[in-house]
């Protein structure tokens, strides 16, 4: 084992006394869980969505994100902030640049190209008549850019939904394996707010907690850091995007360089939560540099979009020269 499949000590939490191998974590999280249904219908869809061209630049994007359920039968689940803006947005910008997406996302949270209706703003401007309803025209012209995108590149994006962690980690796992034909021009953006703790199902109440019972404490158990077992063993080859969210920007450089010494992939990008919107870090192992937002009319998501794109070239590039010399 090398040092890097270590995990550090001090992340691993008491009640969890596990293994130390980033592979091993993994492997123990997922037989805590059955598979989702669905797995084989979705290994079969991204096959086929990736097979028809191996040769096309191929990006997953996560968005959303994940719920942790607190009863078998759940009615309750712990959750976190994540619209999606983040990970929709990307998606439309890198489908205008040619590329392919999968785009696996948090089913309710924002979705390429329809994240720009405002369903209130469409009934105001629906007119009925016996012949049928009909848009007005000032929403319809806000439209017609994104309808126009829409309509070029619907079929280069394949949409698959989650809800919960497991879901999304299994999900994650099975495209991950299925990108491999694909090489260098895989990519994989990690946009998704991935919950760091979960309450094992053998540790879960079947029904719903009763509060007749009075108050309840709940033991969170550590989700192992999947972007190690990722990056070395389900894509290898790929391209590796990940996202990093602070609150105190004290930390975030710090953090953010870390993340790529432990897990080996190319690139962070780091936000603060409030001012995600308008400027973010990207961060190599080499060096650092601010996007900042010029100004409101556009949306920050291009410019990381492009930014990720020259970085993926130029990594597909470095890959190629290096087949041809061997
Ligand atoms: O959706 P929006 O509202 O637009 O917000 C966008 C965003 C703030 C969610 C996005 O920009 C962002 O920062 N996403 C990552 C947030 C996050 O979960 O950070 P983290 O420090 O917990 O995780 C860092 C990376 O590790 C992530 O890329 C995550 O995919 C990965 N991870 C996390 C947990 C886990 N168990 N395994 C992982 O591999």
């Amino acid at each position: 084992m090398s040092s890097i499949d270590q995990v550090d000590g001090s992340s691993i939490g008491s009640m969890q006394k596990k293994s130390t191998n980033y592979k091993d974590q993994a492997d123990d999280f997922f037989s805590n869980f059955l598979e989702p249904n669905n797995l084989n219908q979705i290994r079969s869809q991204v096959k086929q969505f990736i097979d028809c061209d191996t040769n096309h630049p191929t990006v997953l994007i996560t968005s959303g994100g994940t719920t942790v359920p607190m009863e078998h039968n759940t009615v309750r689940f712990v959750d976190n902030f994540s619209a999606g803006t983040r990970g929709s947005a990307s998606a439309e910008y890198f489908l205008e640049k040619g590329y392919k997406v999968i785009f696996l996302y948090r089913l309710k949270s924002l979705e390429p190209f329809t994240r720009h209706i405002n369903v209130w703003q469409l009934m105001e401007s629906l007119s009925s008549s016996d012949s049928g309803s009909q848009v007005g025209p000032s929403i319809g012209d806000n439209l017609s850019k994104t309808v126009k995108i829409y309509k070029e590149n619907k079929a280069n994006i394949l949409m698959i939904t989650f809800t919960t962690l497991a879901e999304y980690l299994y999900y994650l796992r099975e495209i991950s394996f299925s990108m491999q034909p694909l090489g260098p021009k895989a990519a994989l953006y990690l946009a998704a707010a991935v919950s760091d703790f979960y309450i094992p199902p053998t540790d879960m109440a079947t029904h719903k907690i009763q509060s007749k019972n009075g108050p309840i404490s709940l033991v969170f158990e550590l989700v192992p850091k999947m972007l190690r077992p990722l990056v070395k063993f389900w894509v290898p080859s790929a391209f590796v995007v990940s996202f990093k969210l602070e609150t105190d920007e004290s930390i975030l450089l710090d953090k953010a360089r870390k993340a790529l010494l432990c897990y080996g992939h190319h690139l962070v990008i780091a936000n603060i939560l409030h001012t995600r919107k308008s400027q973010v870090l990207i961060v190599t192992e080499k060096e650092s540099h601010q996007i900042t937002l010029p100004n409101p009319e556009m949306e920050i998501e291009s410019l990381i979009v492009d930014e990720v794109i020259s970085r993926h070239k130029t990594f597909i590039n470095m890959k190629l020269n290096v087949e041809k010399l061997i």
